[in-house]
């Protein structure tokens, strides 16, 4: 039996409104219909003026994503009863760390200029004779990376996005991941080298929100994290992230627990870190600064020793 459903939508026309506001509308609905009906429904029958962008319907273009109650979402993919029963209405805001262009179209072009930075097609080395062998876990490496359509809802919800526009953000780093995992590839060093830069790999803090919410299971960290990797065993470590890392690897080893202190200085260099005194004078004032004495080595420290001695092993 169809169940009426209250829709909350965010609408905004820059050229006709100063803020956005919100407009609700009531529609009867079956199980089974997506909140990509749903709009589809509005839009013919009570409001041509609502705008949003949609194509596949198959959750293959990525086009329709849009931030429905609260997390970003492909409405093409969405059950508008499964949102009812979850929230008792449907909230529809258009995806967050975009610019609205109109109503729930947000404008793409930072997107896909970030796309564009990190060069998203293979530049192969020479085929060897007889042909390429791809064996099946080389294709695993990269699989997940693969399924990646374009939805920029991972940049939505991402924090360092949030904070910095420049970030190359997680769907650009899952692409280039495609390529730095691909056998095939000849530049993977010269992709290491760049997105080691600022607003890189290493910028990332890794809140997992851009795993947790992509539609199609790509889990960008997963592929940043890989990134890494790479870069580390390429010894591409010229740069704070990096040093942080093994800032943060040399103090567990040392003492056994995070003197951040310490890696602080290992982090930024000496001249970096001078620049950091008003921070660490704030940070001391309301009691937060780390100090030196606080961490001493710990006990059994040998027991934290010997996993690392077991893991260098290993390796
Ligand atoms: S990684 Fe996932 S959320 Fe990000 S653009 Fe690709 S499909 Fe969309
Ligand atoms: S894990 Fe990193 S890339 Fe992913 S959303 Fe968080 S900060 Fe952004
Ligand atoms: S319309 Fe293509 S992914 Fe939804």
């Amino acid at each position: 039996m169809a169940k009426r459903v209250k829709f909350i939508i965010k609408r905004f026309d820059p050229e006709l409104h100063r803020d956005p506001y919100w407009q609700g509308y009531s529609l009867d609905v079956e199980e089974g219909m997506t909140v990509l009906e749903a709009l589809l429904k509005i839009s013919t029958t009570e409001d041509p003026t609502l705008t949003f962008r949609r194509s596949c319907r198959s959750a293959i273009c990525g086009s329709c994503a849009m931030t429905i109650n609260g997390y970003p979402r492909l409405a093409c993919n969405t059950q508008v009863m499964e949102e009812y029963r979850r929230k008792g209405e449907v909230v529809i805001e258009p995806l967050k760390n975009y610019t609205v262009l109109k109503d729930l179209l947000v404008d793409m072009t930072p997107f896909w200029n970030k796309m564009e930075r990190i060069t998203p097609y293979l530049m192969p080395s020479r085929e060897p004779e007889g042909g390429w062998k791809i064996t099946k876990k080389d294709e695993a490496r990269i699989d997940k990376a693969q399924r990646c359509v374009m939805c920029g809802s991972c940049n939505s919800v991402c924090n360092t996005q949030q904070i910095d526009p420049h970030f190359t953000g997680p769907s650009a780093l899952v692409k280039a991941w495609r390529f730095v995992g691909d056998v095939r590839e000849k530049e993977k060093r010269k992709r290491l080298l760049r997105l080691s830069d600022e607003h890189g790999m290493w910028d990332c803090t890794r809140c997992v929100h851009c795993t947790e919410y992509c539609p199609k299971g790509v889990e960008p960290l997963e592929a940043i994290e890989r990134l890494r990797e790479r870069a580390t065993q390429e010894g591409i470590s010229d740069n704070p992230g990096a040093r942080h890392v093994e800032a943060l690897v040399d103090s567990v080893k040392r003492v056994g627990r995070l003197d951040e202190a310490a890696m602080t200085f290992k982090t930024l260099g000496l001249l970096r870190a001078i620049g950091m005194i008003p921070l660490g004078l704030k940070m001391e004032i309301h009691g937060k600064m780390p100090h030196p004495i606080l961490f001493p080595v710990i006990e059994n420290i040998e027991e934290v020793r010997r996993i690392y001695r077991k893991i260098l092993k290993e390796e």
